[in-house]
């Protein structure tokens, strides 16, 4: 019996200002697609899980968007945070409320917000994933061959170096290391990313979360009764007590049971705008953008994403991000991108 998580309370903020608190990236077509990045995870894993078996974790601000986004999931599948406390806890809640269905069950647990191509090739590999933990127990994730040094990922070095094998053990799992690191795991070869997409029984992830983060643990034991209004009471008091900790960091980092299933689809987090430009078509000079009324001279590696309607001329710029949306026009360049998650905050208080 098998689950699946969808983790849609993030905000993007490294995609501002297009993703922002009232719209941030999942809930967004930015790749105009047709469909917002949640929409198509949903379509995507509903081949394999029904409706009663797909949570989403979301803001309880954002229960009424995804509602509008994905009508057929019944509201009860929607989880709601008070507040945002990263991917640990999002990962208990969803893990406890499993737990009270089947003991037993095995979730999968995935982002909102990430670009896959080869349908076909990322389910299989998540039905292995579920074969796999189902048997040999374990955290397992899903690894990336890396393009390039990048710090906004995971590392997940392998402990025995067979190419061969599909499913291998973690030696080591590195969360967001700085670049010089970074370029030390791409040049050595022997690291994956993480492609942020997680497979295991329940009773294994709470046993693990129990050991290395038992505050949070036992915080979520005591849920009163399941489905009932008691139940959402409960989670509005406690969230404020749950560490503002990722799964990455919580457990992946500390765990001795990982194990890497490489992953054979495309993927992107598009997680940047430079992750973000490499999935655009670009003109001559590599520039980007998502308005045909947007005229570029002299210019080259610019990523321009406006309003539809305005018309905007770049002159000699290079290498510059210009976005905007209602509030906010934003123009930084690429080498700045680590700035752009603090800038909606840093502009808070600008009368
Ligand atoms: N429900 C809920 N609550 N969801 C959350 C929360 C939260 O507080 N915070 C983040 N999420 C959701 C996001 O919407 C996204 O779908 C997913 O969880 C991952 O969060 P990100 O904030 O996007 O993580 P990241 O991109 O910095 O890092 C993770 O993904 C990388 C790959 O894209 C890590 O797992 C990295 O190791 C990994 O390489
Ligand atoms: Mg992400």
């Amino acid at each position: 019996n098998s689950y699946c998580i969808i983790m849609a309370g993030g905000i993007g903020n490294r995609f501002w200002p297009v993703s922002n608190p009232s719209c941030p990236k999942q809930f967004s077509d930015i790749l105009h697609l047709g469909k917002s990045f949640i929409r198509q995870t949903y379509e995507r894993i509903h081949r394999i899980f029904d409706n009663d078996h797909i949570f989403i974790v979301t803001g309880a601000e954002y229960e009424n968007i995804t509602h509008e986004q994905i009508p057929e999931l019944p509201l009860k599948n929607i989880l709601k945070e008070p507040l945002r406390r990263n991917t640990a806890t999002c990962i208990t809640y969803a893990a406890v409320k499993i737990r009270n269905i089947d003991p037993g069950a095995t979730m999968v647990v995935i982002p909102s917000d990430h670009f896959i191509t080869n349908d076909e090739a990322y389910l299989n590999d998540l039905q292995s994933g579920i074969d796999f933990v189902g048997q040999s127990g374990g955290l397992l994730t899903i690894g990336i061959e890396p393009s390039r040094a990048e710090t906004q990922y995971g590392y997940i070095q392998i402990k025995n170096q067979d190419k061969n094998e599909r499913i291998s053990a973690v030696k080591t799992f590195t969360e967001k290391p700085d670049m010089d690191l970074a370029i030390k795991f791409y040049e050595s070869g022997e690291f994956l990313w993480n492609a942020g997409i997680f497979i295991w029984k329940v009773a294994d992830i709470l046993e693990e979360i129990k050991k290395h983060i038992y505050d949070l643990y036992a915080l979520f034991e005591k849920i009163p009764a399941f489905n009932t209004p008691q139940e959402q009471e409960y989670i509005n008091n406690i969230y404020g007590e749950c560490p503002n900790l990722s799964i990455d960091v919580g457990i992946m980092e500390k765990s001795n049971h990982v194990y890497v299933l490489k992953g054979q689809f495309g993927w992107s987090d598009v997680g940047t705008w430079h992750a973000f430009h490499a999935l655009c078509p670009k003109d001559e000079n590599n520039n980007s953008t998502n308005s045909q009324k947007v005229l570029f001279r002299n210019s080259r590696n610019c990523i321009v994403n406006v309003p539809y309607r305005k018309k905007v001329i770049v002159h000699g710029a290079e290498d510059l991000i210009i976005a905007e949306n209602k509030n906010y026009l934003m123009i930084c360049h690429i080498k700045d991108e680590d700035h752009i998650k603090h800038f909606e905050k840093q502009l808070k208080y600008k009368k």
